[in-house]
């Protein structure tokens, strides 16, 4: 078992990470609502899976909860399901001691974070994580989003939860890919904070391997992620760094029509792109691109991905870390050490 406090001063919070919690998360969960009343927002893969494990815990601890599932993936991620969830807890009669559970990947943390930042100007809200990607990121740090047609996450909020309660189990039933895109993001935090970490991950060097040492090595990312949080919440500075092979990473993405390539997968790419450049203007030792490449292809992660030149003037001047004609891209200054490096647009286009 792993717990990690989340120092944000009125807006700390844990991080427990357990085998087997789904079944006790009642417990957990009771003692900080300022109400009886949950709604769980799950999926359609996830709810049936563990969404009666939890809502018998939930209730063996004295609470009512309503189930409220959104069909699986992405294309749930829009304001119309938010304004559905809105609708949904408005007419139960929703009122502010009550509390949003989401249970299930980034997409269901995303749109149910939102939803509690913004129901009644805002309800508790707790993240039940059920992917290795929403285990490790996208459930810590309480960024909460939904995509608009002009781009991914473009309309959202900072609304960090009450408590983060992953069960490693849950990662058994995922199928590879999502695993592996996940495992994009565990390589991540070894390539921009901890070297150790991305050594134990070459000596692994599979899913069952990750598997069986789960809990340390989702815990360690958590850590990584609630150091660079309770720095820096807002997104001011150093949190950019979690950004390592994301600019890239959706310039594929968007390259792809969001279709071919997973985030993970386009990240793995975006990551060995970033470490090649990074050799290549002085800022990375020679060798680290194909360490982390590597590592990548052992988890079925993809290393390189063509993108047209267009799209990729596009989203750089979309990147929400652009300051004027500045773009803030991380590099390596080693492996387990980031170094972000302000640069002019132009110039970064004219290097890729
Ligand atoms: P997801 O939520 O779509 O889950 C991937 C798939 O796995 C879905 O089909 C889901 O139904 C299924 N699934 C979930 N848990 C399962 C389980 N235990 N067993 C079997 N199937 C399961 O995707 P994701 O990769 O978890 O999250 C991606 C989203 O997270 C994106 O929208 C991205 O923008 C967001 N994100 C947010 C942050 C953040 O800081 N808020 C960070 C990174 C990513
Ligand atoms: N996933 C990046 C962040 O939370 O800042």
């Amino acid at each position: 078992m792993g717990t990690l406090r989340v120092n944000l001063n009125e807006r700390s919070y844990d991080i427990v990470n357990e085998a087997g919690v789904l079944h006790q998360c009642g417990a957990y969960i009771a003692p900080l609502l300022r109400g009886k009343r949950c709604f769980m927002v799950s999926d359609t893969n996830v709810a049936p899976l563990y969404g009666d494990t939890v809502l018998h815990s939930l209730a063996d601890a004295g609470l009512e909860a309503t189930l409220l599932t959104i069909p699986a993936g992405e294309r749930s991620k829009t304001p119309e399901m938010l304004a559905w969830l809105w609708e949904q807890m408005a007419q139960s009669g929703a009122t502010r001691t009550d509390t949003v559970i989401a249970l299930g990947g980034g997409v269901v943390g995303d749109l149910a974070g939102f939803a509690a930042a913004t129901m009644l100007r805002g309800v508790d809200f707790i993240q039940m994580p059920t992917t290795l990607l929403a285990q490790v990121d996208s459930s810590v740090g309480g960024k909460v989003a939904v995509d608009l047609v002009a781009g991914k996450n473009l309309a959202g909020a900072f609304y960090q939860p009450k408590l983060v309660l992953m069960d490693p189990e849950t990662l058994t039933t995922l199928p590879d890919r999502v695993f592996s895109d996940g495992m994009a993001e565990v390589i991540k935090y070894g390539c921009i904070w901890d070297e150790a970490l991305f050594a134990k991950l070459e000596r692994l060097g599979s899913r069952p391997a990750v598997m069986g040492e789960i809990t340390d090595i989702t815990t360690a990312c958590c850590d990584i992620k609630r150091q660079v949080v309770e720095q820096d919440e807002l997104d001011l500075g150093i949190r950019m760094i979690l950004n390592f092979g994301h600019t890239l990473g959706h310039v594929y993405e968007k390259a792809y029509h969001y279709e071919t390539y997973t985030h993970g997968e386009a990240v793995a790419a975006g990551m060995v792109a970033a470490a090649k450049l990074g050799q290549k203007l002085g800022h990375t030792p020679a060798g680290t691109d194909e360490r982390i490449a590597a590592l990548l292809a052992a988890f079925g992660l993809p290393t390189a991905i063509e993108a047209d030149r267009t799209v990729c003037e596009t989203v750089l001047g979309l990147d929400k870390k652009n300051q004027g004609k500045t773009i803030h891209f991380i590099f390596l200054e080693r492996l387990g050490k980031a170094l972000p490096v302000a640069m002019d647009r132009a110039a970064l286009l004219a290097q890729l």
